[in-house]
């Protein structure tokens, strides 16, 4: 956390970008990393390097953090930082980023700095160009190649560089840094209002922030329900109310009544399906229900993703809780005895008075000043977009 007030203007400053961690110290996360690139920078010894990870876990955070290290004020002019908003073919590589690794800064010893930031968006030929040049001008820079996807690296420029894996942060970390920014925000928020963020943010520390921003733009108290309302997730309720229904109703009426869940809310097929997914795992199943049932899920979820219809794959879900109903030959509550849809008190809709049910993302977004200017400082590209309404489009995962 900065302890250096915010210049002015930075109010309107996204805050993923006004609390972006400055120094190495700052970052909460991934300690053993930090610590080892920093003794690196201490002996003076800094190899090339490989950050990969998860979006949000502080890959980008932490090569500019060490800029400032390295080369303290005048850290801009030591760096050449590349990213995916920046042409980066194989010209590129060849013209710009050579001259740069080529030459050396007059009364300057030590070495400059290029980062290639989303690299595994660089085509192979790039990648290739660039095999020779790191080789050849060690003396005069280091790499470092930040990345989602490591296998989209070549093996060759993997080899040369020290690679670091920034897994997702734990929910301890998210919390701790939420909490600084809670506090010094002022934002009112309750205690399942934070969890739910937790939940949300899935170690992508973004993420959460993003959703924290909104939330406290859009509502005046942020509660477990204004932020799924936010992200436009299904609350856990709405989960159990849909797995007992596919449990305990009738085909036809479950059908109806699930449908007209999703319409009230508003929500996307995928994002239920990953979340009954949770509560799936714990029923208690015969092997072959089991299997059965995971098997259905998946496709469904992947015929999502290819543009199926959500009514068809809604009745496609309904089909394989009640197959797998009928497989365990067991009853619904026996199925479910262990999970949180086994105690829910199973009615009408869950409804969710305390908040205005059906505030569009869009209109959540242009609340936040900055989202509404043009801000050069932040790259905020598409991908970069906390999810707001929950098109199941989230970045998971690596590797
Ligand atoms: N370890 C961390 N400690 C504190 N803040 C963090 C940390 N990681 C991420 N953040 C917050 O999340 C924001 C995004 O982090 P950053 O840009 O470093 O992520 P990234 O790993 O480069 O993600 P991407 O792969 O999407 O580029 C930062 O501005 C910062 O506010
Ligand atoms: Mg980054």
């Amino acid at each position: 956390m900065t302890s250096e007030p915010s210049p002015p203007g930075e109010d309107t400053l996204p805050w993923v970008e006004k609390y972006r961690p400055q120094t190495l110290n700052d970052l909460v996360s991934h300690k053993e990393i930090t610590e080892t690139i920093e003794r690196f920078i201490d002996e003076g010894r800094l190899p090339h390097l490989l950050l990969y990870g998860p979006a949000g876990t502080g890959k980008t955070s932490t090569i500019l953090a060490c800029a400032r290290k390295l080369y303290g004020p005048q850290w801009k002019s030591m760096i050449m930082e590349l990213n995916a908003s920046d042409e980066r073919g194989i010209d590129v590589v060849r013209e710009q980023v050579k001259t740069f690794a080529s030459t050396r800064k007059i009364f300057n010893t030590g070495f400059k700095l290029i980062i290639l930031d989303e690299a595994d968006a660089m085509t192979t030929q790039a990648q290739n160009a660039l095999r020779r040049i790191v080789e050849k001008y060690t003396q005069n820079v280091r790499f470092c190649i930040i990345c989602n996807y490591v296998s989209k690296i070549i093996p060759a420029l993997q080899s040369r560089c020290t690679r670091f894996r920034f897994s997702p942060l734990e929910m301890d970390q998210v919390k701790k840094r939420l909490e600084t920014v809670i506090e010094t925000e002022g934002v009112n928020i309750t205690e399942d209002g934070k969890q739910a963020l937790l939940t949300l943010s899935n170690g992508d520390m973004r993420r959460a922030l993003n959703i924290l921003q909104a939330c406290h733009a859009a509502y005046d108290l942020t509660d477990e329900a204004a932020v799924y309302n936010c992200t436009g997730n299904p609350l856990p309720t709405d989960i159990h109310y849909i797995l007992r229904t596919m449990m305990k109703e009738e085909f036809t009426t479950a059908y109806s009544k699930i449908m007209r869940l999703k319409t009230e809310k508003g929500l996307a097929l995928q994002d239920v399906i990953f979340e009954v997914y949770k509560d799936v795992v714990k029923y208690k199943l015969s092997k072959k229900a089991r299997v059965y049932l995971l098997e259905k899920l998946a496709e469904i979820e992947y015929r999502l993703t290819t543009g199926a219809s959500e009514k068809i794959q809604v009745t496609a879900m309904l089909g394989a809780f009640k197959t797998m109903l009928d497989l365990t030959g067991g009853n619904a509550d026996e199925v479910m005895a262990d999970t949180d849809a086994g105690d829910y008190r199973f009615g009408n809709i869950p409804r969710t008075d305390n908040v205005r049910d059906s505030v569009s993302s869009l209109t959540l977004l242009s609340r936040i000043p900055s989202y509404n200017n043009e801000f050069p400082s932040t790259r905020m590209t598409e991908s970069k977009l906390p999810v707001w309404v929950g098109e199941g489009n989230r970045k998971l995962g690596i590797d």
